[in-house]
């Protein structure tokens, strides 16, 4: 993020917690209960958020040279993605071109130099061209040239990895971050965060009451009390939209030292936690030390469970501990304590509420502008009707 852009944000902190004061939406909403239970929405939202819209996968750390490779098994394609030979990010469908079987199964490696099919060896490059087909005297006279892997479309920017799961599908990075978005992305240099693990959280809660807890500050002081509340001055936050994706910027409680420095000090990661949720599924959170991305995808056929998969990277040069594994050990259990066993126990809490159907709304604060904004944005590109802005008298 640029300085300027850093001590802009800073200074509305520090307005905020000088005037005991937070982000206003404007208004209240009242969000229908049914949104987390509906298997015609949910049906929807599969659909028209996933199976065919570009998915954020990971970072470029996820795949760090040549023979790196991760695959996906979240989208109802199996998919395997891979760094090529000449360090190009690519996807195809984790599909034989023989008879179907899933060629990959490891979740991902950075060793490989080529996939070969578990059922007849078929081995296809980096590249997704079939290289190896065995037998071919017995199996027959196959152009190998029109067998490789499905490929489908792959685009890496900004150090974030997008790819579709639909081969015919297409991938606008400009069109989905955006200008202001775009040029910030660029200055954060994600490409340069590196792997260091990852975790799944399979939850009974839908998908977005997962996207709703990282939607406000409101509740640090109360569920996050002997958590996150401690390192966090809850009830305030930075918030800005970029289209169809938005910025929270939480606030730590280094800030109260870090303003006593001159300006050009001023550290975005220092004075707090910037949150960036990318449409549908994505939270992106750069600190400090690394990076914590999340996302979340439906069960099917399931409307009240999700997964959650997170990834932990870290800034090159940081100081991982004793050995990367005691590091991820640490971070995952840390994240695991508070999203994990905090917020999601809350969320699955109000899945089983809105399961029982006897709330037709839940609230959504002024000072929950996050959560106003990332329901009227889904809403609104599934052509559902908006939710009005209410007066605070106005809601009964
Ligand atoms: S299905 Fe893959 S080699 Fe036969
Ligand atoms: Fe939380």
């Amino acid at each position: 993020m640029r300085h300027e852009v850093q001590v802009r944000l800073i200074k509305q902190l520090e307005t905020h917690l000088d005037a005991g004061t937070n982000v206003d939406a404007g208004g209240l909403m009242l969000n229908p209960t049914r949104v987390y239970v509906d298997p015609e929405l949910a049906e929807r939202e599969w659909n028209e958020f996933f199976v065919h819209h570009p998915q954020i996968v990971g970072l470029s750390g996820d795949l760090a040279a040549p023979g790196s490779f991760m695959t996906i098994d979240d989208l109802g394609v199996p998919i395997l993605t891979t760094r090529d030979n000449e360090g190009r990010f690519r996807a195809f469908v984790n599909a034989c071109r023989h008879r179907g079987a899933v060629v990959e199964n490891r979740e991902r490696g950075d060793d490989a130099t080529s996939f070969s099919c578990p059922f007849h060896n078929w081995t296809y490059s980096l590249e997704g061209t079939l290289i190896g087909l065995t037998k071919g005297d017995h199996f027959g006279d196959v152009d190998t040239s029109c067998r490789g892997l499905v490929e489908l479309p792959a685009a890496e920017r900004h150090g974030i990895l997008w790819i579709h799961p639909d081969p015919a599908g297409t991938i606008d990075v400009d069109a989905l971050l955006g200008d202001e978005l775009s040029d910030e992305f660029e200055s954060w240099n994600f490409d340069s965060l590196r792997y260091l693990g990852g975790d799944t959280y399979d939850v009974a809660c839908n998908w977005k009451l997962a996207m709703d807890t990282f939607g406000e500050t409101y509740h640090f002081p109360v569920l996050h009390s002997k958590s996150l509340n401690l390192t966090f001055h809850g009830n305030v936050q930075c918030y800005d939209t970029f289209g169809r994706n938005h910025r929270m910027l939480l606030c730590r409680r280094e800030i109260d030292d870090m303003l006593k420095l001159p300006e050009n000090e001023w550290r975005v990661t220092t004075a707090g936690l910037p949150a960036y949720w990318l449409f549908p599924n994505v939270q992106l959170l750069p600190s400090e030390f690394g990076a914590f991305l999340v996302r979340a995808y439906p069960t099917p056929g399931q409307t009240g469970r999700h997964v959650s998969r997170i990834s932990f990277y870290v800034w090159p040069g940081t100081e991982a501990g004793s050995s990367a594994e005691t590091a991820v050990r640490t971070i995952s259990e840390m994240f695991a304590s508070i999203i994990r066993d905090e917020d999601y126990v809350v969320a699955a809490s109000q899945q089983r509420s809105a399961n029982a159907g006897s709330l037709e709304h839940v609230l959504f604060g002024r000072n929950e502008p996050a959560l106003h904004h990332y329901h009227s944005t889904y809403r609104a590109a599934l052509g559902m009707p908006p939710l009005p802005l209410l007066d605070d008298h106005d809601v009964a």
